[in-house]
């Protein structure tokens, strides 16, 4: 039977991808920080484990995780779907700083377990959620876009190391529009895509071991507008 953790997994496609893969015969490991959401969890899938961890503590959450991937005796694939995201319009250094620490210190210390672990087993498969803001910078929420770039980047360099070990190990960077939950902020969302919707188009994307993935598979031509926009028409939206 095939084991999975999920970090980010109390709410939104985290929580939702859970199911996914539980339903599909995963044993599930569900990370997050609100305990009584993980508790939900565990009562809905029994076999599942569960991990209370905030990602931005690195010290702690990595030996947390460690913990979680020993209990379960072993993980073939990590999901980190954690996140933050604010539109800091006032540029406050709170918001920015928090986002550095889940999205960046917080997903880089998730990573290194996994990769670690993976390595030493020869295989695994590593998932990170980014976002369609990895592409730009965005100028309501730069350290959001910035933060999702690093994470794209940052698997990209990944797998690239992986390429040179021989190691059976499959990076995918999942890189969604817009999805209906709580991160979702803001005026003028489109094609907003339900959890449920995105979770079995990420989990599509696991069981075919991509690389890559738009959620949902139209945003790639947002994707594409937006890597190929000149920067003064980008500037005026
Ligand atoms: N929704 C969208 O439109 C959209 C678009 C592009 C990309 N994404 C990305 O998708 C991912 C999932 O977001 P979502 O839309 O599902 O939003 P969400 O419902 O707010 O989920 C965020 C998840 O991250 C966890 N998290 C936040 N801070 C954490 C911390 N310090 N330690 C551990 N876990 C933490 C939350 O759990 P706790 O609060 O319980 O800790 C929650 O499970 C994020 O990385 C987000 O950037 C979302």
């Amino acid at each position: 039977m095939k084991k999975a953790i999920i970090i980010g997994a109390t709410s939104g496609i985290g929580k939702e991808l859970a199911r996914v893969l539980s339903q599909n015969g995963y044993v599930v490991g569900s990370v997050g920080r609100r305990i009584h959401l993980l508790n939900k969890f565990k009562m809905e899938f029994p076999d599942g484990f569960i991990k209370s961890i905030d990602v931005s503590k690195t010290s702690e959450a990595i030996n947390q995780l460690k913990e979680l991937i020993s209990e379960m005796n072993g993980v073939d694939i990590v999901v980190i779907s954690s996140g933050v995201g604010f539109i800091n319009h006032d540029l406050q250094w709170d918001q920015e700083k928090e986002t550095i620490d889940v999205n960046i210190s917080g997903f880089t210390a998730m990573a290194n377990v996994a990769m670690h672990h993976f390595l030493s087993k020869g295989h695994g498969h590593l998932v990170g959620i980014s976002s369609i803001a990895a592409i730009r910078g965005d100028g309501d929420s730069p350290a959001y876009s910035a933060s999702k770039s690093f994470i794209s980047n940052y698997m990209e360099g990944l797998r690239k190391k992986v390429s040179k070990t021989g190691a059976s190990i499959i990076i995918t960077n999942i890189q969604p529009g817009f999805v209906d939950t709580a991160m979702a902020k803001g005026e003028g969302l489109f094609w907003v895509a339900s959890p449920q919707k995105a979770a079995q188009q990420i989990y599509n994307a696991i069981k075919s071991k991509k690389k890559h993935a738009y959620i949902t598979k139209r945003w790639k031509i947002i994707g594409w507008l937006m890597k190929f926009m000149p920067e003064f028409i980008y500037n005026k939206l």
